[in-house]
């Protein structure tokens, strides 16, 4: 449901034709919201302002939202929401399951393409931010009621295979005995190989054959490589917390047989064309071509993402499609929904979108480089913040600065800063949610001394708002009341710094709260609505954490 001021908003663009452009007030004296819209529209009918402002306050039918609305100064008009309707809003929050998150009408199958890494390789700082941001919208979008279906697209497929596997075999390696780390210095040494010898290049590329045609040996060490790196993925999922699973897998081999099927297609329907050997689908707007296949009669990268996207949309029945990755893959995604849809896999109806996200820099301003100069791995960036905080506070620490800043804007990992309490940071939110919840349980053991100390703060009763005098319980009340409506506009814009923002100035409001509304020192009716306040603000703030994928302790 939209917000009360959303609410209002509409109801003033109905009644005066233009949007209202609502402001929150400076003063609470003035009100909860102004806006200058007699303003403006005097200008255009050539009238005194305040008369204006007058008539729309005559004919505006918002009696059931706010008190009677003041024209102040030269024709601002001041709109008070009523109390009792912020009461009772603040109120159903602490009796919604759903904790005031729209549920969808129409439920969406929504595919999420995040994480994947590669085989054969450490997830690197760019996969941890798939991972994190990925999680985040499967989180919000699930609890908005829609389907959604993970994709784990990781890369364990291409010609380095031949190369890795030739290796194993002419060193009897036992990859089996091996762990992550192990088999990426394996790749190194390979790779190393071939490019100093060519005939072991040679004997690489035959492999390469012998994993197509599916000999038995090959494909024997090719899964020994992957189950290795899987159990590396997923210690470092189980450290991250994230819903991922290995039922999400569905790497770039799991095409391999379509692939010549859908390259087919596109010829036969005179899509895919060839130029200079390699057969080719061009695009308005585009200088260059997606290659479908390449001289070498291979697939690669573009020819499985279309494959995929096809088995999405045919299959998985996707009626949206998201894809998270490094933001220097944006043309990538941009030419492969030009040609899906060209090719009819990825029909109008079906949303398809890529969202990019910037690279996280080291303390000195550039890509974060181990001092070697090589790329940093996800568990050493772990391993930094747990230097500086207790596990789950680093990993709030660390979601959060993934989170709180534009996706798109690269952001400097300092691992100081974020594990702060203070400031806009993962664990201050935290310490907020603890703070709350240790008012609740001391209000629960005042009203009953043998109350369990551990018991679930959500399972008690809490009353109701009834009584919301002090300007600040009306402030934290409406900021409450928007909850729902910043999760619908992240499930929209797959923006999840709104949602940062948004709990960043809740745990604000409940600061100046708290400073100027007793709780516990407070009697009767009042104490039991500011416990009822406490409660919505402990909901709302750890069911918000949840979205993010930060946990949300009851004690720091
Ligand atoms: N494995 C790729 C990488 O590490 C990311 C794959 C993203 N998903 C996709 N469908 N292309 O860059």
């Amino acid at each position: 449901m939209p917000s009360l001021p959303s609410q209002l908003s509409a109801r003033i663009e109905s009644a005066t034709g233009v949007d209202p452009q609502l402001r929150p007030s400076t003063k609470p004296q003035f009100g909860h919201f102004q806006s200058n819209v007699a303003l403006r529209l005097a200008k255009q009918e050539g009238r005194p302002p305040r008369d204006v402002a007058a008539d729309i306050v005559a004919k505006l039918d918002v009696a059931d939202l706010c008190e009677t609305p003041d024209v102040a100064g030269p024709g601002f008009i001041n709109f008070r929401l009523r109390s009792d309707v912020l009461a009772q809003v603040a109120s159903d929050l602490v009796t919604d399951p759903h904790v005031g998150i729209t549920q969808a009408d129409s439920p969406q199958r929504v595919v999420i393409d995040y994480s994947a890494p590669n085989v054969a390789k450490q997830m690197h700082v760019g996969h941890l931010r798939s991972t994190i941001i990925g999680d985040c919208f499967n989180r919000v979008l699930s609890a908005q009621g829609h389907t959604v279906i993970p994709q784990n697209h990781i890369g364990d497929w291409g010609t380095q295979f031949g190369m890795l596997v030739q290796y194993v075999v002419e060193h009897r390696i036992d990859v089996m005995e091996m762990d992550l780390t192990e088999v990426e210095q394996l790749y190194k040494d390979s790779k190393k190989e071939f490019d100093a010898d060519p005939e072991f290049a040679d004997r690489a590329r035959l492999r390469v054959v012998k994993l197509q045609g599916g000999d038995e040996r090959t494909l024997q060490i090719w899964h020994a490589l992957i189950d290795v790196s899987l159990a590396g993925f997923n210690e470092t999922y189980a450290r991250l917390g994230v819903l991922l699973t290995d039922d999400d897998l569905a790497g770039e081999s799991t095409y391999n047989d379509d692939l010549p099927r859908v390259v087919d297609e596109l010829e036969a329907d005179g899509l895919a064309v060839e130029d200079g050997g390699a057969l080719c689908v061009f695009v308005e707007g585009q200088d260059a071509p997606m290659i479908v296949r390449k001289r070498d009669g291979g697939y690669g990268y573009d020819a499985t993402d279309l494959a995929a996207i096809r088995r999405r949309v045919g299959k998985l029945k996707a009626d949206r499609i998201v894809y998270v990755t490094d933001v220097r893959q944006a043309h990538h995604f941009e030419v492969l929904f030009q040609v899906a849809r060209k090719a009819e896999f990825l029909p109008e109806s079906v949303v398809a979108e890529h969202v990019g996200y910037g690279m996280v820099l080291g303390p000195d301003g550039h890509p974060f480089k181990t001092r070697e100069g090589g790329t940093v791995s996800l568990s050493s960036l772990l391993d930094e913040a747990e230097q500086h905080a207790a596990p789950n506070i680093a990993l709030a620490a660390i979601k959060y600065a993934d989170l709180s800043n534009g996706l798109q804007k690269d952001y400097v990992f300092d691992a100081e800063r974020m594990v702060q309490t203070t400031g806009d940071t993962g664990p201050y939110l935290q310490y907020a949610h603890a703070r709350v919840c240790q008012i609740l349980r001391k209000a629960a053991a005042e009203a009953d001394p043998h109350v369990d100390p551990e018991a679930d703060l959500g399972a008690m009763t809490w009353g109701r708002v009834t009584v919301l005098d002090e300007p600040a319980e009306q402030q934290l009340a409406l900021l409450l009341s928007r909850f729902g409506e910043i999760v619908d506009v992240v499930a929209a814009d797959l923006t999840p710094h709104k949602l940062c923002t948004y709990l960043y100035e809740l745990a604000g409001a409940y600061s100046s709260f708290y400073e100027k509304c007793p709780v516990l020192r407070s009697e009767g009716q009042v104490r039991s609505s500011r416990l009822a306040l406490c409660e919505a603000v402990r909901r709302v703030l750890g069911t918000g954490l949840g979205l993010l994928g930060i946990d949300a302790p009851d004690r720091m």
